[in-house]
């Protein structure tokens, strides 16, 4: 005979056969069998009621989410079912972890200090590694009838791009800078899709012949200084160079370079992302560059994109003569666009018009970035709505609400 199907419920309870039939009255074996198909001999009841009620009983609750010690282990990006397998060797049940947590009512301080004691551990964990994204696992994906995951730490292609505002924006001021050369920066803070949108340009003007494109490829930009800068220069222009060479020297080559360039019908870019973290050192470097001309034509666009350190750093007084040349644009939030974000990222991944976010939820979301004060960017909206996602199914929910959302605490 095949599994019963309330094995399934039974499994998400996370309880283990021996405390659940000794809650319920039943036999251990008559649990087990029932579960799975077998009947036991010599048996004369129907244990499924009372099997059902048990169920019923210890179904998890949205009541859950206000309490503070629900709050602290949603704030983690953890969930009821992750604490019960933290915490095996206490053996509690998914549906009793629920009561305790809901009613504030735990069975003995024992279970409480373990619990806050394994929520310690966790946030020490989760600062080591500065998680700060949610996955979402295959198990979630498919609660929610999605094909992919619509939040995935890297963009695949530039179709997974949604189009906003202040993107577009930024993406227009570049483009006016490569096409007639000047010098520009663009700032937003972290997880507005600065990066996205320059793989996003990347991507447009590979098709272009008339630029030469060169990306300082230093990852840690703290040491990048006028040298490393010159080297990419040279090195991204195929000029002849040599590390023997001083600074003045390959400085001068730089010149030269850009010159051939120029009289070769080329436009050549320099884009650095991360520039917040330059050293004063290369932002004077890049002064110098950009002085590079021909008559009236700038030889060498720049274009410099950071968070809104850089803006700050370029007031600084040694920069102030490139904080006056250099054209601004600040990303700012988000704002009512975010919903048209959401929708779209959700249909990406396959989801064939059902609702997860209610329009509730929609609203609670909303008021959450208001009083954030608008500083929600596609990133945090993303570990917003993942964290809900999340949740709801460990609720066992179909569909986001506002309560859920509310009950997120604000940790972007
Ligand atoms: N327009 C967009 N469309 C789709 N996803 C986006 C968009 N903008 C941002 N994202 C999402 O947000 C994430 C963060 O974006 P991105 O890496 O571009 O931020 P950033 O501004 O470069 O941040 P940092 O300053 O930390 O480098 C991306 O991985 C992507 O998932
Ligand atoms: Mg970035």
């Amino acid at each position: 005979m095949p599994n019963h199907p309330l094995l399934k419920a039974w499994r998400q309870l996370g309880v283990s056969y021996r405390i659940g039939a000794e809650e319920m009255g039943v036999p251990r074996s008559v649990l087990h069998g029932f579960l799975h198909g077998q009947k036991k001999l010599g048996q004369r009841s129907n244990p499924e009621p009372v099997i059902r009620a048990y169920l019923e009983s210890k179904k998890p609750s949205l009541e859950v989410i206000s309490e503070p010690l629900a709050k602290k282990l949603f704030g983690l990006g953890l969930t009821v079912k992750d604490a019960v397998m933290g915490m095996a060797h206490l053996n509690i049940g998914k549906g009793d972890l629920y009561r305790y947590l809901a009613q504030g009512k735990w069975p003995n301080q024992q279970t409480v200090d373990a619990f806050r004691k394994w929520l310690e551990q966790q946030k020490q964990r989760r600062k080591k590694k500065m998680i700060t994204k949610v996955m979402l696992s295959e198990e979630i994906l498919e609660h929610f009838g999605l094909k992919t995951n619509p939040f995935p730490h890297e963009l695949k292609s530039v179709e997974d791009i949604v189009p906003l505002k202040d993107l577009a924006l930024a993406e227009k001021k570049i483009l006016s800078t490569i096409n007639h050369g000047g010098f520009c920066g663009i700032t937003g803070c972290t997880g507005s899709g600065k990066t996205v949108l320059l793989k996003k340009i990347e991507h447009e003007l590979s098709a272009r012949k008339d630029i030469v494109l060169i990306k300082p490829r230093t990852v840690e930009k703290q040491y990048l200084g006028a040298s490393g800068l010159c080297d990419a220069i040279l090195e991204d222009l195929h000029w002849p160079w040599s590390k023997g060479h001083r600074l003045e020297m390959r400085a001068r080559y730089v010149g030269q370079a850009l010159e051939h360039n120029y009289r070769n019908g080329k436009k050549v870019i320099l884009i650095i992302d991360e520039a917040h973290l330059l050293t004063d050192d290369a932002l004077l470097a890049l002064k110098r560059f950009y002085e590079f001309e021909l008559g009236f034509r700038k030889l060498l666009a720049i274009v410099l994109v950071g968070q809104e350190k850089l803006a700050e750093r370029l007031q600084n007084v040694n920069l102030v003569e490139i904080a006056q040349r250099i054209d601004l644009f600040g990303i700012k939030a988000m704002n009512g666009q975010f919903a048209r974000f959401l929708k779209e990222k959700l249909a990406r991944a396959g989801m064939n018009g059902r609702e997860i976010f209610d329009s509730a939820a929609m609203k609670a979301i909303y008021e959450k970035m208001s009083k954030a004060g608008g500083f929600y960017t596609p990133q945090s909206l993303q570990n917003l709505a993942a964290q809900a996602m999340v949740i709801a199914e460990d609720l066992g929910e179909k569909t986001v609400t506002a309560k859920i959302i509310q009950g997120i605490p604000e940790a972007f």
